[in-house]
């Protein structure tokens, strides 16, 4: 077993992962901030709230990577002023080239989120998406988001992996493996370099991701920071199946032998059995066995 790392080498990791994604992250992700990537984003928040959500005169993001959740949320007119964090500067630089693009105006800052530099009472709305598992001491850091959400502020945070969904997902990603040879054989594609793509980022992953949750812990955490009326949901199941398959078939394929018509079956079928979740999963089985958990939660006080 490798020897734990430090909180310091967690973080460093981190930034130098995320700084060398941060090129190519919205392609590998098939991350979109047209009307795909905002009907996702709404959904999402309105999952995790339980409600349609009203308009967030200011926010701050936490791990905010390339903008796909603000820079969303702002396209659909629900946050006014927006500041947007990440330990990489890499990724926020992807960030404002993103917002530059969609005309956007936001404010960046290289930050950790166990140590933001804002002042109490700031934010109406404190939010992040995909970004818990990475922080090392999660306690510390919602009580910074606690101390800087304003009195009767909301936090929302999604795609939090489950531990038990974690689990259910090696059977994908083993499956994967095991066919990759015909399948790359009925593409027509050749082998990636060398190790694949998938062996480093594998590797890396194990570094950077720190946690998967149980339900119940994100719940008590939240509480134990001192937010009320806390929630916590989960989400997708064949989705993200279906997506670790392809995912982990296309790491180990020569990236330019991949076809499009591959590429937009991947992508069109991830969609469609997210829509399958929605509509018949979710709500109806525990929030443990999806693979993503949201929660969110208000501080104290009147907005
Ligand atoms: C999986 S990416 C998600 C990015 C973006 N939120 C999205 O959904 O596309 C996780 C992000 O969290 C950032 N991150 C990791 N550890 C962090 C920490 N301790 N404080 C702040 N950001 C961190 C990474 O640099 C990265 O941009």
């Amino acid at each position: 077993m490798p020897p734990a790392l430090s909180a310091e080498q967690i973080r460093d990791a981190n930034t130098r992962y995320h700084d060398v994604a941060a090129g190519h992250y919205d392609s590998k992700w098939g991350i979109d901030f047209g009307e795909v990537g905002r009907a996702q984003v709404l959904a999402k928040v309105r999952k995790a709230l339980g409600r349609e959500p009203s308009r967030w005169p200011r926010s701050l993001e936490i791990g905010s990577g390339t903008g796909y959740f603000t820079l969303n949320l702002m396209s659909a007119g629900l946050i006014g002023e927006a500041t947007c964090t990440d330990i990489s500067p890499g990724m926020l630089g992807t960030l404002q080239s993103n917002a530059r693009g969609l005309g956007l105006e936001v404010a960046t800052e290289v930050a950790d989120a166990e140590r933001l530099p804002f002042e109490d009472n700031t934010f109406e709305l404190v939010l992040g998406h995909a970004v818990l598992h990475h922080i090392p001491d999660l306690p510390r850091a919602l009580r910074e988001f606690e101390r800087v959400l304003a009195p009767g502020g909301t936090i929302v945070f999604a795609g939090e992996p489950s531990r038990y969904g974690d689990r259910l997902a090696g059977v994908p990603k083993r499956f994967a493996g095991a066919i990759a040879p015909a399948w790359r054989l009925a593409i027509g594609a050749g082998a990636a370099a060398g190790p694949g793509e998938g062996d480093a980022d594998e590797a890396l992953e194990r570094v950077v991701d720190v946690h998967a949750f149980a339900p119940r812990e994100l719940l008590e955490a939240a509480r134990a920071a001192g937010l009320r009326e806390v929630r916590v949901g989960g989400e997708e199941l064949l989705a993200n199946w279906f997506g670790w398959t392809n995912r982990t078939l296309e790491a180990t394929a020569d990236p330019e032998q991949v076809p499009w018509m591959w590429r937009q079956y991947a992508y069109r079928g991830y969609l469609v059995l997210q829509e399958l979740d929605r509509r018949l999963l979710e709500g109806r089985l525990p929030a443990a066995i999806f693979y993503n958990l949201m929660i969110t939660g208000r501080k104290r006080g009147r907005a």
